[in-house]
């Protein structure tokens, strides 16, 4: 498959920037965002019919086709806005059972908005977040599934654990974390934020209790479009953040509905896996995961950053350990982002993790070897001239 720079054209992505953060926001394509507006267009056309008598088949559809892709049946898979809301969705159904003291453990890739969801939920119930430690580099994967295995206790209500670290890109061993919890009757909620297309998934092999994941990101679909598998023995407990018309009619009907709202943003999913299968998801993935290894190998030559971690544990997003003595804390991060957008021209995230700042780089269909010999000279010119 010819992939490589010449597709930049299929997205609105400005030709001047290196974009290696596909993984922040993901980046939509023109077809996408085409569709966007023809679903709207089609519902204005006679929005009561439309919403009364086409809105929930499509909705349907819709799952039932991203099941396909995401190893599902249609009816486990409800839409939801983004991966925090399918986070938060689980907390607040599973609020009124946590009693004081009960414990919820994470480690510490968690993403930030997810820390703040259970810190709320420990304020309200009285329960306890028990935070691990994993550490930033790994050199065999099994060390995460050890960690997990001896953190969990009796107290252990729930495990919240990202499928796909955003700190630095490691897969977590995810099937075999979720039948630890199995075995110690924990619940288990995957983040998997980032995962759906960026690798193979199968949802029904790995039962979870509750997995939510972004089209947003990897998928192409417009923002605003995300998801929430649940195991079937747990969704009649899990209720979405409004309810609305069809409380307690069933799992799918009361978040197909959860009031008036654009579902353009969910329907042009449609088109973004039309996108995918004109290349084939297999081969994307291929191709971005053979070109990540080539990112790394171009990034840790020119900045002579040692990377230590096997390059199978990643899929298409990796970070490395900025190589100075820099100020270490948020806004710095921040800082750093605009200095490499407005004197290099290369788009990528900066991570405060464990005391330091990491760089992060991704690869997709648009990105070719030579972006990341840009990235690499821009690290080692800032680095150079960093005072
Ligand atoms: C692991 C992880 N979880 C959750 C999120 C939040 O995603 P969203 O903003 O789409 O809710 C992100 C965003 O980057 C993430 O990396």
């Amino acid at each position: 498959m010819d992939f490589g720079k010449h597709l930049k054209k299929l997205w609105y992505l400005d030709e001047n920037i290196t974009f290696l953060n596909h993984g922040s926001f993901g980046a939509t394509p023109k077809t996408v965002l085409e569709a966007v507006a023809k679903w709207q267009i089609e519902l204005e056309k006679e929005p009561v019919e439309f919403f009364l008598n086409q809105y929930f088949d499509l909705i349907r559809q819709l799952a039932e086709r991203l099941g396909k892709i995401l190893g599902s049946d249609g009816d486990s898979i409800v839409f939801v806005d983004n991966a925090t809301t399918g986070i938060n969705t689980v907390l607040k159904s599973l609020q009124s059972e946590f009693n004081k003291d009960d414990e919820i453990l994470f480690t510490n890739h968690i993403y930030p908005a997810a820390r703040n969801s259970v810190n709320y939920l420990c304020e309200k119930t009285g329960a306890i977040p028990m935070e691990v430690f994993t550490p930033y580099r790994v050199t065999d994967i099994s060390q995460i599934t050890e960690i997990i295995k001896n953190s969990i206790t009796a107290k252990t209500k729930l495990l919240l654990i990202d499928h796909i670290f955003y700190t630095g890109g490691i897969i977590a061993p995810i099937k075999e974390i979720v039948e630890i919890c199995r075995k110690n009757e924990s619940y288990v909620l995957v983040d998997g934020a980032h995962a759906p297309g960026m690798i193979e998934l199968n949802l029904n092999e790995i039962q979870a209790d509750w997995y939510t994941g972004n089209c947003h990101k990897w998928m192409f679909s417009p923002k605003g479009c995300a998801f929430l598998w649940t195991r079937k023995e747990l969704q009649e407990k899990t209720k979405p953040l409004s309810i609305s018309l069809f409380h307690n009619q069933g799992y799918c009907k009361e978040f197909d509905w959860t009031g008036t709202k654009n579902p353009s943003l969910w329907l042009a999913l449609n088109e973004a896996i039309d996108f995918i299968n004109q290349f084939g998801l297999k081969n994307i993935q291929d191709y971005n995961h053979n070109l990540l290894i080539k990112g790394i190998e171009i990034v840790s030559d020119i900045t002579e950053i040692e990377f230590k971690t096997p390059v199978s544990y990643f899929g298409s997003i990796t970070a490395f350990e900025m190589p100075i003595n820099i100020q270490i804390d948020n806004e710095t991060t921040h800082k750093l982002r605009d200095i490499f957008y407005n004197n290099h021209r290369v788009e990528i995230p900066f991570i405060h993790f464990n005391d330091q700042i990491l760089f992060r780089f991704s690869s997709q269909i648009y990105n070719e070897p030579d972006d990341y010999l840009i990235l690499a000279e821009a690290v080692k010119t800032f680095c150079r001239d960093y005072k």
